[in-house]
């Protein structure tokens, strides 16, 4: 899907200002210049993406939202589209956050109408899944990744599945400074793939599984040297650009 071999996505989540970002984008540029080696997605609030758009036109950084909503007009007082993300210039949208699932209740359904619509409109999707600490600590983590992948996944067409991204992101990780082990980390990406091959078989060969929970400059190669990991999400240390093209530049030294 990417021409790169990684994908380094910042999730800003509810963070920036229209000068913070000016600045933010400026530094980022500068620091990665024309050739990043690594596909390189920045995702700001709503009230951010056109401005994000407008001073990346032309530059190696995509842009892409945090959420959308999946019907794509009417009275939805409150929601955004796939197509007017697509109309602004965004070309990613993270599905499915953990966040959303846990502080905004959104069901596995849902996630999934999110899914189709952002292909619908040519955006890709990066689809978050991932157990909770007690989760985990039950055993339970194949089992809850499992029921999210089908429960968000289930019913792509054709091509589509080649399309999506999927992000596996232990919620214990999330904000904590507490990241996973690489090697746990690589157990569930390796689950994952195992199990998007049981449901699409062939057509889930190229799907980029990127790791997201406290990543940081001092630990992303870690989990890049893991086989089915090809990238990361990365939240806290992408609000500061000199750390986050420092993970970039890390990424693009292997890839
Ligand atoms: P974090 O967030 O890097 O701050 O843990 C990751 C995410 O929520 O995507």
């Amino acid at each position: 899907m990417t021409c790169f071999r990684y994908l380094i996505a910042g999730n800003w989540k509810m963070h920036g200002t229209l000068s913070q970002t000016r600045e933010y984008l400026d530094t980022l540029k500068k620091l990665l210049g024309e050739d990043p080696g690594a596909e390189v997605v920045v995702c700001p609030p709503f009230t951010l993406l056109a401005e994000a758009v407008s001073l990346t036109r032309g530059s190696p950084i995509h842009v892409g939202a945090q959420d959308m909503f999946w019907e794509d007009w009417g009275p939805y007082t409150g929601e955004v589209s796939a197509p007017m993300l697509k109309d602004l210039g965004c070309r990613y949208v993270i599905v499915g956050h953990s966040e959303r699932r846990q502080l905004f209740g959104e069901k596995d359904r849902e996630v999934r109408e999110k899914v189709k619509a952002a292909l619908k409109n040519d955006l890709i999707p990066i689809v978050c899944v991932g157990e909770t600490l007690e989760q985990r600590e039950q055993g339970l983590t194949e089992r809850v990744v499992y029921q999210q992948l089908e429960g968000s996944l289930e019913g792509l067409e054709g091509e589509e599945v080649q399309r999506i991204i999927v992000a596996y992101e232990p919620v214990w990780a999330i904000g904590t400074g507490r990241n996973a082990e690489p090697g746990d980390a690589q157990e569930v990406a390796a689950f994952i793939k195992k199990e998007l091959q049981a449901m699409y078989g062939e057509r889930a060969l190229g799907i980029s599984l990127l790791y997201g929970g406290s990543v940081k400059p001092e630990n992303i190669e870690s989990y890049l040297e893991q086989p089915d990991i090809q990238g990361a999400l990365v939240g806290g240390a992408s609000l500061d650009p000199h750390a986050f093209a420092s993970i970039i530049k890390i990424a693009s030294k292997r890839g």
